[in-house]
């Protein structure tokens, strides 16, 4: 049975470019609520144990240098399906391969600024909101 609840970042490039507003909106709109939700500034540090699982890529450098270049956004989401419906919302990782409506579509500037971070499982759901909101109420 999949979970209601997913995580995730608006990356620095879409805060700094002032789309935050517009992307959460999409995000009501589509009918997920927020329930946990702040602005931070994730050190290379922190983008390097965040996304540990790339740490063998050939883009990992790149990730971190455009993960720490501002702050972000980091929420939590919850709705049926959540994890599913909300990569359906936000589009493929590459912008190219988007479709059209979706969050990365309208926003992402390319592979590395996609606007948008989306967990890919329940498991990594739960992981990543810990990450950032451990012991932190949701509401
Ligand atoms: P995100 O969903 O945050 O998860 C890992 C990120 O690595 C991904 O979005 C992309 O921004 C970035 N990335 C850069 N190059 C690649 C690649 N070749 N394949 C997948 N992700 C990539």
């Amino acid at each position: 049975m999949s979970g209601n609840v997913t995580f995730s970042m608006i990356k620095p490039d879409a805060v700094k470019d002032g789309h935050a507003g517009a992307i959460l909106k999409m995000i009501e709109d589509a009918g997920f609520r927020i329930v946990a939700l702040k602005k931070t500034l994730m050190t290379r540090e922190l983008a390097a144990k965040f996304y540990e699982v790339h740490a063998d890529k050939g883009f990992f450098g790149d990730l971190l240098r455009v993960m720490s270049a501002g702050p972000i956004y980091a929420f939590i989401l919850e709705k049926e399906n959540a994890v599913a419906d909300y990569r359906k919302l936000i589009g493929s990782t590459n912008p190219a391969n988007a479709d059209a409506g979706t969050i990365r579509k309208l926003f992402a500037k390319s592979l590395e600024s996609n606007a948008v971070h989306g967990s890919d499982s329940d498991e990594n759901a739960a992981l990543e909101s810990a990450f950032f909101f451990a012991g932190t109420e949701r509401f």
